[in-house]
Parts: C-alpha cells; sequence; structure tokens
C-alpha cells in the first residue's frame, strides 16, 4: 500500500473547494448537497463542515459492477427523499472513474426539474472515462489506479483510511463490490 494523496493534502485542497462552493452558492437559498454513498461520506463531511450557505442533505445509493449487473447498469439502491424541484443542487462525489454512475444520476435529478445541478468530485480518473461527465468542482485528477481510503473501499475495507492509498497489484485488479 503506498500513500497517493496525504491527509494533509487532502485537508488543505477540501478547505480550498469549499471557500469555491460557498462563494458560488452565497446567493441561493435552496442548496442540496446530494452524496452517493458509501463512498462520499468522509469527504462530504469534511467539506459541508467548511460551508456557510444554509443547506440542506440528502444520499442516493447505487450499485454497479454486481454479479448481476453489466458495465454502464447503474442500480438505484436507495433514492432521496426530498423534493428537488426547483432547487440547487449540489452532488457529492468521491471519484469518477467510467463515469456511469455519475451520467445516470446527474441525468436523473435533472429529469426531476432541480433549477441547477453541480457536481463535486473529490477525484477524477479521467483515463478511466467511459461517458462525458462534467465536474464542476474537482479535488484531484489521478491515474487510472485502484485507490482506497477516505470514504473509498477495497471490498468495503479501507475506508476509514485518513488518506488516499493505491493498493498492490493484483488485489488491485478486482473491482469493489459498492
Ligand atoms: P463509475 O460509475 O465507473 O464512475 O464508478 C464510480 C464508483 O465506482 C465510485 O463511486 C466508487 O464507488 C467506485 N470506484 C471507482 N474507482 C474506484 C477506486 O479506484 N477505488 C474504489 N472505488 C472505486
Ligand atoms: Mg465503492
Amino acid at each position: 500500500m503506498r500513500v497517493l494523496i496525504s491527509q494533509e493534502d487532502l485537508e488543505r485542497r477540501v478547505a480550498e473547494l469549499a471557500r469555491e462552493v460557498d462563494r458560488d452558492y452565497a446567493g441561493s437559498d435552496r442548496l442540496i448537497c446530494v452524496g452517493v454513498l458509501k463512498g462520499s461520506v468522509f469527504f462530504m463531511v469534511d467539506l459541508l463542515k467548511r460551508l456557510s450557505v444554509p443547506l440542506a442533505i440528502d444520499f442516493f445509493q447505487t450499485a454497479s459492477y454486481g454479479a448481476n449487473t453489466v458495465p454502464g447498469e447503474v442500480r438505484i439502491k436507495r433514492d432521496i427523499d426530498l423534493s428537488i424541484r426547483g432547487k440547487d443542487v449540489l452532488l457529492i462525489e468521491d471519484i469518477v472513474d467510467t463515469g456511469w454512475t455519475l451520467r445516470t444520476i446527474l441525468d436523473l435529478l435533472r429529469f426531476r426539474g432541480a433549477r441547477s445541478v453541480k457536481l463535486c468530485a473529490l477525484l477524477d480518473k479521467t483515463a478511466a472515462r467511459e461517458v462525458e461527465v462534467k465536474i464542476d468542482y474537482c479535488g484531484f485528477q489521478i491515474d487510472k489506479l485502484f485507490v482506497v481510503g477516505y470514504g473509498l473501499d477495497f471490498a468495503e475495507r479501507y475506508r476509514n483510511l485518513p488518506y488516499i492509498a493505491v493498493l498492490d497489484e493484483g488485489a488491485a485488479e478486482v473491482p469493489s463490490p459498492s
């Protein structure tokens, strides 16, 4: 296991993103921050604690790469429970890999009549992209590596690491079940 992004670098970058988000939504009285469970939780909490704009929170949970799915088939295991019609939605995600998860959720949020929809992702694996996704707030661009920590898992392990790490070769080739 090798550290890719240290705890200090994560903290510094999250603080920068929070300043941008706070500035951009300063005039909004209808912000809803929607996290994608479970990977985005650590990032979302650290980001939102630094915001001063009024906001509500909600969560999606998705599943992909499961035994009964094909790439690009994203299932929603848990839907949000707030109405987003007319709201400003900031979707918060741990990592954009192929882009299928975010493409699916962003389309759904727009279809439901949000006033605006933006995406904030901690990590961007651009080289793995299969469908186009616009990232409005991006923490770090990383190579096509399998990473864990700060919410990201390998078979549900390592989420609680306070930094982002790369798993050893071999182990890293099996995709996460989440
Ligand atoms: P996408 O639909 O391919 O963009 O996949 C996004 C989801 O796959 C993320 O929300 C993660 O849960 C998972 N994922 C993709 N890459 C990694 C990784 O390097 N480590 C851990 N989980 C990952
Ligand atoms: Mg996962």
